[in-house]
């Protein structure tokens, strides 16, 4: 095991600061949340984990390229700049701005579904793609390999398709009703996951075959270009931008939440290789969706921050620490007995709750029983991925079962230090060492949909 970890290739020049509570005041934090650390005042968090969408820390060059703003409601000088670099990196031909990645989803999935009983095939659908798709009156297929569901086994690209299951799920369903396959890269739902580009290569080519449209979900594509680099035979002496290229000359159409590599607190990207019907479609919807196509919702000084942090997510310097502090965190844990998917992808550790608190029933939630025993334990919010997140069956309104049940760690970039991640394993690591008291919860209250994010809780007793 590689025990070498890059320290932080910058040096902090502003600071927020951050304050701990008592035990004693993080039980009644926690009870007023109801349980659920998504109610929590992002005051009341010493260490703040939930996702690592929009909360990373953005650089000088950024901080000075807002100042550069253009606010001009339609053709602004910004628009321009974050073209060019949008372009430029993808080599694609036409590019909209969008707030955010699920802005960018509910302007392009509907455009491609053309009829009743479509479907999207993806390695796996994230949230809010899954919604879109749905919304669009499409259903979406998740089309993983096992390896991704084993979470104490090696791979090293757990986020890779199952290619002959991709190609007999687009048989069964007629080619025709294929509305696209989605390359999510790196595989959020699962871990952080990267796909390999022998398997990218490999998902484009039966798409490809049944002339089915190819879209990359890149929120974290220039982590997954990393790995690519130090996994895949081949790519060693590849720069990220060539690896990054080669990704986009596989897919037609590029949706990004630029809030994750795009190193921005807000933004999202469409871009579309070469159709133009496709382009001026998108262009006419995102008018009354998101604003007009040269800002998309965004202001002037967000597009400019955007097109530094876009190039700078490409410096192999500030990849390598990025992955090297996700890794650290999940070899001390891994050291200390904490089962985790292993390896860790990008952006996140994920424990596995249901190797951690065995005793706990999947309609009890046992990862967001970690999660709040952690929030408990020293004031860091994480976030469930699991059965409690995944809700109930829309026909007999049965809870479902979720095949992982997972705590998400998730890192913020370039924000918490080495440090910072000591006391997060610490903390995990006092929590694994009481499991066997833990307990369920159960509603309080339970929102219709989207469950997760507004519920209140209580433990079971
Ligand atoms: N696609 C992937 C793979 C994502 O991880 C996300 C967001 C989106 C699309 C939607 O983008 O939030 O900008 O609208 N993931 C965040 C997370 C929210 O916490 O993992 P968005």
């Amino acid at each position: 095991m590689d025990k070498h970890y890059m320290a932080e290739p910058y040096r902090i020049k502003m600071v927020e600061m951050i304050k701990q509570t008592t035990k004693r005041e993080r039980v009644k934090l926690l009870e007023d949340a109801g349980y659920n650390p998504f109610s929590l005042r992002s005051e009341d968090v010493y260490i703040d984990l939930l996702t690592d969408s929009g909360t990373g820390a953005m650089s000088q060059e950024q901080w000075a390229a807002l100042m550069r703003g253009d606010e001009a409601y339609a053709g602004s000088k910004s628009f321009y700049r974050l073209d060019r670099v949008v372009k430029h990196i993808t080599q694609y031909k036409y590019f909209i701005p969008t707030h955010q990645g699920r802005g960018a989803e509910q302007i392009v999935l509907p455009q491609l579904v053309d009829k009743k009983g479509m479907f999207f095939i993806s390695n796996m659908h994230f949230d809010t793609t899954r919604a879109h798709v749905e919304l669009a009156g499409a259903r979406a297929i998740d089309c993983v390999i096992d390896a991704c569901f084993e979470t104490g086994t090696y791979h090293p690209f757990k986020g890779n398709f199952d290619i002959d299951r991709l190609e007999k799920i687009i048989i069964e369903k007629g080619k025709e009703n294929i509305a696209g396959v989605i390359l999510t890269v790196t595989n959020n739902s699962a871990g952080g996951q990267p796909v390999s580009m022998e398997n990218l290569h490999a998902a484009s080519a039966v798409a490809k075959k049944y002339d089915i449209p190819v879209i990359i979900d890149g929120a974290r594509y220039a982590e997954n270009a990393y790995f690519v680099k130090q996994r895949e035979a081949g790519y060693e002496k590849k720069s990220i931008l060539e690896i990054s290229q080669e990704l986009f000359a596989l897919a037609d159409i590029f949706l990004m939440s630029a809030k994750k590599d795009g190193l921005s607190n807000i933004g999202g990207i469409i871009a579309i290789k070469d159709n133009t019907e496709l382009f001026e479609k998108c262009r006419t919807y995102v008018v009354p969706m998101e604003g007009f196509p040269t800002y998309g919702g965004l202001s002037g000084r967000d597009m400019d921050a955007l097109a530094v942090g876009l190039q700078e997510a490409l410096e192999e310097d500030y990849l390598r620490h990025r992955l090297d502090q996700v890794r650290y965190l999940g070899d001390r844990l891994r050291d200390a007995g904490v089962p985790i998917q292993y390896p860790v992808g990008g952006h996140a550790v994920f424990v596995d709750c249901k190797a951690f608190a065995p005793h706990i029933p999947f309609d009890q939630f046992p990862a967001q029983s970690v999660v709040n025993e952690l929030y408990l334990e020293a004031g860091i919010r994480a976030v469930e991925i699991g059965s409690f997140l995944l809700g109930r069956d829309p026909d007999t309104k049965e809870n479902l079962k979720s095949p992982l049940e997972l705590m998400r760690l998730t890192i913020p970039r370039r924000t918490y230090t080495y440090a910072h991640m000591d006391v997060v394993a610490d903390a995990v690591i006092a929590v694994y060492q009481r499991r066997n008291q833990l307990k369920g919860v159960a509603f309080d209250y339970e929102p219709p949909v989207l469950r997760h994010f507004t519920a209140r809780l209580k433990p079971v007793k």
